[in-house]
């Protein structure tokens, strides 16, 4: 029997070239060798604040991208988190089984908290909630960007305390870390990942850019002024981003674009990375146009929920059992 995989997306903004190479590429990588899930989260988009306008296009645009990348819906189940009611559902009885203390030691919590007066339950509860989301559906394994690895890891000590406390009903899944392009780094600030929903729209370039913003990004990037490129994280984080972000779209070695530019500068290297960039992206974006307004979008949408529901209702009858909720049925 073939195993599971999920993965979500927040649709908390446009996707970017981090969540492209870090997560989405990997799923269509995948979707041969295992029954997948891709969710589009929106509950966790509600975290933080929404424009409700917005949210609902992101949603929509989210899941037009899924598809455009080349997530091929007769081979995944694709569908948006709210619209399958057992993710809520679960997601209240894992919080029941996590502690307070563990999910204040998340780091993700730690930066979207900092310095805010008023801060959602919500944004706590998000790991129960995610964890929820992977194992409703027996998941064996989760491909992530780097930054999720934490949550992660919570996730199978909720799903093996579960096991422990209750019953044993939960696959423990394993995560899946891309070995290059696991943290792209924002292209304003390369000590820090790339971002959606980042307040500087240069710090990112999304799927849906335009070649001119691309090119205009990319040539803003902040590097040094060394004007070597060389790959080394440590003294050259923005040059090694960039090298990073060209290897794997490339599909070329770092080793290869350093010998490639060697005695040239930071222009050209920029210049032809932008080339790169767009040309990856252009196939995408037309596929994407093509997809937005069809009614095979939303019956893509429909039937994924509809076959989602199924297997997630079955997996919230077994945790009501376990923890004894609601009534023996006879
Ligand atoms: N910079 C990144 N490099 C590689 N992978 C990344 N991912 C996110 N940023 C990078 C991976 O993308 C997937 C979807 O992430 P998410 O939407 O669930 O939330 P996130 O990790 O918080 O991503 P963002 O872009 O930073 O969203 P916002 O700004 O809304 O918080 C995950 O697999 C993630 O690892």
């Amino acid at each position: 029997m073939m195993e599971n995989i999920f993965s979500g997306i927040q649709p908390s903004g446009t996707i970017t070239l981090g969540n492209y190479i870090g997560a989405m590429k990997q799923f269509t990588e995948l979707q041969d060798d295992y029954n997948c899930y891709f969710c589009i989260v929106d509950q966790h988009a509600i975290t933080v604040p929404q424009d409700r306008l917005q949210l609902r296009k992101n949603i929509r645009s989210l899941a037009a991208l899924y598809l455009a990348v080349g997530i091929d819906p007769e081979k995944a189940t694709l569908f948006i988190q709210s619209e399958v009611p057992a993710h809520a559902q679960a997601g209240w009885m894992l919080q029941c089984v996590a502690y307070i203390g563990e999910l204040e030691r998340m780091t993700q919590f730690k930066d979207k908290s900092s310095g805010k007066e008023a801060v959602a339950a919500g944004l706590l509860t998000y790991p129960p909630l995610m964890a929820a989301d992977i194992l409703l559906y027996n998941t064996h394994l989760v491909p992530v960007g780097e930054d999720q690895k934490q949550h992660l890891e919570l996730t199978r000590d909720l799903a093996e305390r579960f096991n422990r406390k209750y019953n044993d009903i939960f696959t423990i899944p394993e995560v899946r870390i891309p070995k290059s392009g696991a943290r792209v780094m924002s292209l304003q600030d390369p000590m820090k990942k790339m971002s959606k929903s980042d307040p500087n729209s240069k710090a990112f370039i999304t799927l849906l850019d335009e070649p001119k913003q691309i090119e205009k990004k990319i040539k803003s990037a902040v590097t040094d002024s060394e004007g070597v490129v060389k790959f080394d994280k440590e003294n050259k984080p923005g040059v090694s981003n960039l090298l990073s972000i060209y290897s794997v779209l490339e599909q070329v070695s770092i080793e290869e674009l350093e010998q490639r530019y060697e005695g040239k500068g930071y222009g050209e290297f920029k210049g032809d990375l932008a080339e790169v960039v767009v040309r990856h992206l252009e196939p995408i974006q037309k596929r994407y146009y093509e997809l937005i307004d069809s009614e095979e979008l939303d019956r893509i949408l429909d039937e994924g929920a509809e076959k989602a529901n199924k297997v997630a209702a079955k997996m919230i009858k077994k945790m009501e059992n376990a923890m004894g909720l609601g009534r023996k049925r006879r």
